[in-house]
């Protein structure tokens, strides 16, 4: 019984083959080829561009493709000469607008510009055959070497690259002047009209400001901050600030207090603390982030950003992460009236240690 249905399977199997064109008889699970596959149905007809066939419109075609280039210098060029002309004044919505747009529209320009000119130039200047590309195992040996340059030659043979010097070199001219308006917003970045390392290298904190609570302003007395505590920390003064997110992202501080046990001071900065409290920067040493998490029991400030780790007893020195220098210390002491106040500035610049090579 078992025997005949295996016969009737492969009778089958033989059948199905030789529906497909297959010879003789076949086992089952055996692999047919067909002679019915679908032949390869080949490139069409080839069919000449009008530029092919005809030099004047070839050498329009060249022109065309010249003019965007320029077209695209010009694009680069009018977006600087639009960001000199239309400067942001600070609250001028319109002057805003206004360099957003021409800023906007000539780098645009540049862009398109370049792009449909390196489109059209191959489309309608450079070679238009089929060719065939064989798959060839990698190898940087001299044949291939020889190869590829004979490639590289062929290719400026064909799209005229050494040939059509207006087209070379006002496409050069177009990717040099291209990044030109990315370069120049770059000012836009820094202050306009003060020098920005000088900007940066001093904060709000002086003399006698009081240390206050962020956001709210409210000075901290000295009897308010009990041990084991962390307050984020404002000059009191700092409302009064031309620019006051920009005064707050430097001054700002975080204030601790300790077990004076558990300070290690070095002998010069004994007096910059009081009955345990001190203050650092907030400002990470690495890039900047706000060190904001402090663990009272090991004294460990955390930079939440690439983890870098400040030890709080010991001048906030880095125990962990990517952070190169200590938080720089704040000096403080109280007032008369008991309110913890700033003995001066930091005695050094606060944020990365980009500021240690200006030294
Ligand atoms: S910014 Fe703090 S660790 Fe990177």
């Amino acid at each position: 019984m078992a025997e005949e249905a295996m016969n009737s399977g492969s009778d089958s199997a033989a059948v199905a083959a030789r529906s497909h064109g297959a010879a003789g008889d076949v086992a089952v699970g055996t692999a047919v080829v067909s002679d019915d596959a679908v032949q390869n149905p080949g490139l069409p007809a080839h069919r000449k561009r009008v530029t092919d066939t005809d030099p004047k419109k070839e050498k329009r075609a060249e022109r065309i493709v010249f003019t965007l280039f320029y077209l695209s210098i010009a694009g680069s060029l009018g977006s600087v000469l639009a960001y000199m002309f239309f400067p942001i004044e600070t609250g001028d919505l319109m002057a805003i607008r206004l360099n957003t747009l021409f800023v906007g529209l000539g780098m645009a320009l540049a862009l398109l510009a370049v792009g449909i000119g390196a489109v059209h130039w191959g489309k309608a200047l450079m070679a238009d055959h089929e060719s065939i590309d064989e798959r060839h195992p990698v190898a940087s040996d001299t044949a291939t070497r020889e190869a590829s340059a004979e490639v590289f030659e062929l290719a400026d043979k064909e799209s005229g690259f050494s040939r059509r010097s207006l087209v070379r070199n006002s496409l050069i001219g177009a990717l040099v002047a291209f990044p030109l308006p990315g370069i120049t917003l770059l000012r836009g970045l820094a202050p306009q009209d003060k020098d920005p390392v000088e900007l940066l290298k001093h904060t709000m904190w002086d003399k006698g400001i009081r240390l206050a609570r962020d956001p709210s302003g409210v000075p901290i007395k000295a009897s308010d901050v009990t041990i084991g505590s962390a307050f984020h920390v404002i000059p009191e003064n700092l409302h009064e600030a031309e620019h006051v997110l920009d005064e707050k992202a430097k001054a700002i501080v975080l204030l601790m207090r300790l077990d004076p046990a558990d300070l290690k001071e070095l002998p010069e900065r004994k007096t910059w603390s009081y009955n345990g409290i001190v203050a650092y920067s907030k400002v990470c040493t690495h890039v900047g982030c706000p060190v904001a998490l402090y663990e009272q029991r090991t004294h460990h400030l955390l930079c939440p950003c690439h983890q870098s780790q400040f030890d709080v007893s010991e001048h906030a020195k880095v125990i962990f992460g990517p952070a190169k220098r200590p938080l720089p210390q704040l000096p403080i002491t109280v007032d008369e009236e008991g309110y913890l106040v700033a003995q001066s500035d930091f005695h050094e610049p606060v944020g990365p240690s980009f500021w240690e090579r200006l030294k």
